[in-house]
This record gives C-alpha cells, structure tokens and sequence, in this order.
C-alpha cells in the first residue's frame, strides 16, 4: 500500500516512519530530496504546483495526503484518482482566516469577535467595537504567529496596516485566555472517530513550545470533543485534524484549524496507544482506527534553533528523543522531545532535567 504526500517535511517523515510497520509506503513530493522525509523514504522531486509532478504522484500511490495546508486547491483538485484526503474543502477553509471564522460560526462553534480589513476605515471601525488591543492578521499564508500585528494603542493602526501588506485582513478582538489548548481528532473514511486528549500548549514568539496533555476528564476536554466532532461531521471529514482554541472560564473559543497531523499532536507517537501519523494513514486508507487513548503522562517540548546534546536528553530515562535531520536556522523546528512520564510527580521531576538541557 502507498500513500503520497504533498510536502516532504517532519510531517511527512513522521508519518512514513508511522505507515513501515503496517507496510504502508509513503512518497512524498517536495522541491528537493534533500528534506526530512528524503532521510526515510522515496521523494518525487518536483513543485505541488507542476501538473506534471502531481500526476507521476498519483500514479504511483493508493491514495493522496498532505502534510501542510497551504497547498495550491487547484492542484489538489486536478488530481482525478486517487483520492485526495481531507478533501479540499476543508483546505479551502483553513487557508482563510475568515471563512475559518464563518465556518465555526455556522455550526455554532464560538470564536473571538472579528471583522474583515481591507481598509484602514475598516481597521478603525472595527477596532471602535472590539476595543484594543486587537490583532491584525494577514488572511491568508501566516504561520509560527508571522503575519500578525498586535494593535494595542490607537496610533499604531496606521503602521499595523501597512505592515501586514493593506489588504486581505482580518483584525480579532484580542482574547485574555486562561490557556491555550488543541484538539487533535481523526476520522475515517468509514465514518469512524477518534479523540485525543486536548494539550495545553505554550507559545513563545507565535511558536510551539511545549504541549501537555490534560489527562483530567474535565469539561473542557469534553466540550473540545463535542466542537471537534461537529468540525469532522460538517466536513465530512477524513484524515486528522488539528482545532486551537482558547481557553477562558472553562469555555473554550475556537481559534484556527490545520486539516492534518499537528505539531502539537507528536506526543501521540509514546503517549498515546495510536500516534496520530498511524490513525490519519488508517484513516485516509479506509482501515479501523487505533485507540486514541493516553498512555501515563505525556508531555512534548518542541527543539528550536539549535539541536540539543542527545547523550544528556537521554539521560532522562522517560525521555524520547526526535530529530529531523534538518540544518539549524534560527527559529527553526529542528526536532522535539516527549517525556511520557508514570505519574504527575515524575513528570515534573523531568520537566526539571530537561529545561536545563534545552539550548535555545
Ligand atoms: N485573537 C487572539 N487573542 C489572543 N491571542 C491570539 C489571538 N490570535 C492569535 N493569538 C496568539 O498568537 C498565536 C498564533 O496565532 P494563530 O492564529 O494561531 O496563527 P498561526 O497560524 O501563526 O499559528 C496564538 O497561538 C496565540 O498565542
Ligand atoms: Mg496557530
């Protein structure tokens, strides 16, 4: 069996180290071999915009996925078979902050107050009802918080809007969160779902640093679950998918999607009975999913900038240790660390070691 991804990064690499044991095959398509997924599998070299490429992909595979969502909808959907899983409507969505937005507002899902901004009279008379601070955002194409600029006095509208480019826009009430939390969940061609644990994740500089899973079966995982189950349905939805929310109160306000697997999800590989890698290739080639329960007490911490010295990292005996392959860069995802730890005790002890370890 073969699965084709578009993208030949950690995710994909991840997801072909996920599919070996089942003997699924995965190949990815990316502009150079010489990318994570290129360390562990085959790689069709080419752009996802070249017809051409994507073709010589689909011929070869049993189905299509996709590791990042700002893939070119056309192309995706120029791909006649196989199959293209999650099918582009869910893409279409998640590449716009404001059909994002319009999607969870239709199915009752809430989110931050928000308005488009295509001018800066807009600008201004949005930010009359939402109040400051407020953040601006470019619609389309931001990721690790780029494309963003907190507004928080007035005198700053100007400058926020020309920065981020005067058009296509979207500015949100600035949201003063308890935490921030994700949910990951699956669901299979079948029909079939399947829940992980929500993690609380911490951001610094828009980038994930860390994410803890909330073991507790408390509401608010509940609730994550019943938002998230709505998300799948409406879509109909198949593969894994990613919901960030904010948490305030106990309630939970929806932020953005990504329609596949989720840097905050990678602690499923030790923590959880199926990784998420394994449950999306299950699920976009139409197989039974995998438990998405918890094992002990999981928590990943994201290696950023410069690599860490493994022989220290594994000193920590509950401590799993994921490298990319990946050249160091400033700000740059290189790798990341899960201590699965048997009790909350232990896992702070752990935290402890390893805080010290971490270079950036
Ligand atoms: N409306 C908001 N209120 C408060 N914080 C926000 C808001 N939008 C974004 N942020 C902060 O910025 C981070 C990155 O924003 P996000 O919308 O998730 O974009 P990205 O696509 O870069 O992940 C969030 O994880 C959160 O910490
Ligand atoms: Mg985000």
């Amino acid at each position: 069996v073969k699965v084709g991804v578009l993208g030949g990064g950690q995710l994909a690499q991840m997801m072909a180290l996920a599919g070996f044991p089942l003997g699924i095959k995965v190949i990815a398509l990316e502009s150079t071999q010489d990318c994570p997924a290129g360390l562990v599998t085959d790689v069709v070299v080419g752009d996802y915009t070249d017809q051409q490429k994507l073709k010589e992909l689909a011929e070869q595979v049993d189905v299509v996925t996709y590791e990042f969502e700002n893939v070119d909808v056309p192309s995706v959907e120029s791909i006649e078979t196989p199959n293209v899983y999650p099918a582009p409507n869910a893409l279409s969505i998640s590449q716009d902050r404001i059909l994002e937005k319009c999607f969870f507002d239709s199915i009752s899902v809430p989110t931050a107050q928000y308005f488009p901004v295509d001018s800066v009279q807009d600008l201004q008379q949005a930010i009359e009802k939402i109040g400051l601070p407020a953040i601006l955002k470019t619609r389309r194409f931001g990721y690790d918080g780029k494309g963003q600029f907190m507004i928080k006095a007035q005198e700053e509208i100007e400058q926020a809007f020309s920065e981020l480019g005067a058009k296509n826009l979207i500015v949100e009430q600035k949201i003063n969160f308890d935490r921030e939390v994700s949910c990951i969940a699956v669901r299979a061609v079948s029909g079939e779902t399947a829940f992980y644990d929500l993690v609380e994740n911490v951001h610094v500089g828009g980038i994930l640093r860390t994410s803890t899973v909330i073991t507790e079966n408390s509401n608010v995982n509940q609730l994550a679950k019943s938002y998230a189950e709505k998300v799948l349905t409406e879509l109909n939805y198949v593969g894994v998918i990613a919901i960030e929310f904010f948490e305030v109160k106990g309630k939970l306000i929806a932020n953005e999607m990504a329609p596949r697997v989720h840097n905050s999800g990678h602690w499923t590989i030790e923590g959880a009975v199926t990784s998420q890698f394994e449950n999306h290739l299950r699920a976009i080639l139409d197989l039974p999913l995998g438990s998405a329960d918890t094992v002990g007490y999981p928590m990943m911490f994201n290696v950023i900038s410069k690599h860490p010295e493994i022989s220290e990292i594994l000193k920590i005996p509950y401590a799993h240790c994921h490298v990319y392959g990946k050249q160091e860069r400033q700000g740059r995802k290189l790798g990341h660390i899960t201590l699965s730890a048997i009790n909350s005790e232990s896992l702070t002890q752990e935290v402890k070691l390893l805080g010290s370890l971490l270079k950036e």
